[in-house]
């Protein structure tokens, strides 16, 4: 699959990873690989058991033989995640899911039992893969490694829009807080910690809106992505 080229976008929650690798999935008509929605169906399933996030060796077992389904319609667009064979679409994207799934992320063991599955995503024409680790251990060999970064406290403005525009009630001081927790728990992890590779191009959004970020990001695209008639 070496010919087959992958695009890895990697940082934080709140740089606009999600929105942008959607959007290159989309334009370009490759594959995408949302490695967190992974992390987070299995966190929710680890609740659905009543395994704990101690009980490594139960987790493991469960990331080994975890029943998900990724529903596309296309290349790109994510219609629908499924657990055991029903939506979990929603219930995988609240702060509480993506807290546990940064909770249960360090272990090695539950990492390695995933890593398969998320190189299955790896198919032609091309993938993008968005995530914490995607350039530095699950596709080291990427043909583009991209590192967004914002500043947390423009992380969590940009989290509480979001919420409020869903009606969903949130306090800006309680997210900052808790988005700052779960970047120190992600980056000081031991087993693939958030970092940038050191070949990655690192993009800070802090100041950037999206359309600015994409512009960006297309023109390295068209520069590195051999053959791209785009
Ligand atoms: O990107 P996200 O917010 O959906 O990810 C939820 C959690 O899953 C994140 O806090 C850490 C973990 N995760 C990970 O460890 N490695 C990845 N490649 C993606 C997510």
């Amino acid at each position: 699959m070496s010919n087959v080229p992958v695009i890895t976008v990697d940082g934080p929650s709140g740089t606009g990873k999600g929105i942008i690798c959607s959007y290159l999935a989309d334009w370009l008509q490759w594959h995408f690989l949302d490695s967190g929605a992974l992390y987070r169906v299995l966190a929710l399933a680890a609740e659905k058991h009543h395994i704990n996030s101690d009980e490594e060796a139960k987790l493991v077992n469960l990331a080994e033989n975890l029943n998900v389904e990724f529903e596309v319609a296309g290349a790109g667009s994510l219609v629908n995640v499924l657990l055991d064979g029903e939506v979990a679409t929603d219930d995988i994207r609240t702060e509480t899911c993506g807290n546990a799934a940064s909770v249960i992320a360090p272990i090695a063991k539950v990492r390695k039992a995933l890593l398969s599955r998320q190189r299955a995503f790896h198919e032609p024409p091309g993938l993008i893969a968005d995530g914490r680790d995607m350039g530095t251990v699950v596709f080291p060999e990427a043909t583009l490694k991209i590192y967004l970064t914002a500043s947390a406290e423009e992380r969590a403005k940009r989290r509480y829009k979001q919420l409020k525009e869903k009606g969903i009630n949130a306090n800006l001081r309680d997210l900052s807080a808790a988005i700052a927790e779960r970047d120190e728990r992600d980056s000081t992890r031991a087993a693939s910690p958030l970092k940038a590779a050191e070949d990655a191009i690192v993009i800070d959004t802090s100041s950037l809106d999206i359309d600015a970020v994409l512009a960006n990001i297309s023109e390295l695209v068209r520069n590195t992505v051999p053959g791209l008639q785009k």
